[in-house]
């Protein structure tokens, strides 16, 4: 066989740019796209250390709000405020964000994304990586990517606390109702729900280290409610990732008198 289908000596089999003619490019410029927005957004929405509560609505990236200064602080406590030299009062989205954004950094799925689309490595099926050698994830930093399963307890916290949230999004001035807010809320909580239960490390969890599913009913039966809630993990990260920068920007706009909240009940 010839050289250019057996490879060269660095183990490449693909010869040229790429196998493939078609617009392979075309997703990963659209994960880089989007991710780069959410990114770029969430960090602005951060620093805003305002506009991120108007009753009974709490942003998701200010929940749970820790410090004394927050519009509304979680569970009506709030720790005292940290200052710091050059950047003043620190935000308190910054004392919790690193919770979610790190079970998000971790998920399995997004690697796979970001890897291929901001590291290009390889950018896509039958396309050369840009890269000259692979040395996987058991060095530095790429060794913390194996935090994920314990990212995950973090995020099922930040689920209870989120479901809190939506719980109290129904509890206005005069009482029960219901605002296109508390919609939001919810759905907000679904799909993070949704993206946290689907998480492989949650997979293993409920049937990892089982020999015999017969033994364990109820640990086969969970594992393949998971397993089928897997199959749709990447949906999952992607319409969570939209509705959390989403709910913030509702509240957001609320807040700043931009739109107002359409009372339903
Ligand atoms: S694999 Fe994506 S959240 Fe765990």
């Amino acid at each position: 066989m010839s050289q250019s289908i057996l490879g060269n000596q660095r183990g490449e089999v693909i010869p040229g740019a790429a196998l493939r003619t078609e617009t392979w490019w075309l997703l990963p410029a659209t994960v880089v796209l989007v991710l780069g927005a959410f990114i770029v957004y969430s960090t602005w929405a951060a620093f805003q250390n305002a506009h991120y509560f108007v009753a009974p609505y709490l942003s998701p990236f200010y929940s749970p709000c820790l410090s004394k200064s927050c519009l509304h602080p979680s569970f009506g406590v709030g720790l005292p405020d940290i200052r710091m030299p050059i950047i003043g009062l620190v935000s308190p989205a910054f004392l919790i964000l690193w919770g979610p954004g790190l079970f998000r950094l971790t998920c399995y799925y997004y690697r796979k994304a970001y890897y291929r689309s901001f590291w290009l490595s390889p950018p896509s099926c039958a396309v050369r990586d840009a890269h000259e050698s692979y040395t996987g994830e058991t060095r530095f930093p790429l060794v913390f990517q194996n935090l994920h399963r314990y990212a995950w307890y973090v995020a099922v916290v930040f689920i209870c606390l989120l479901t809190w949230d939506a719980i109290l999004a129904f509890r206005f001035s005069n009482g029960f109702g219901i605002g296109v807010g508390t919609l939001v809320m919810s759905l907000n909580v679904f799909f993070l729900a949704g993206y946290t239960f689907s998480c492989h490390s949650c997979r293993h969890l409920c049937g990892g280290n089982v020999n015999r599913f017969h033994q364990a009913p109820l640990r086969y039966r969970v594992w393949r409610f998971v397993s089928r809630l897997n199959e749709r993990h990447p949906l999952f990260a992607w319409l969570s990732l939209f509705s959390v920068g989403l709910t913030d920007l509702y509240i957001r706009l609320l807040s700043m008198g931009v739109i107002r909240d359409l009372r339903i009940l």
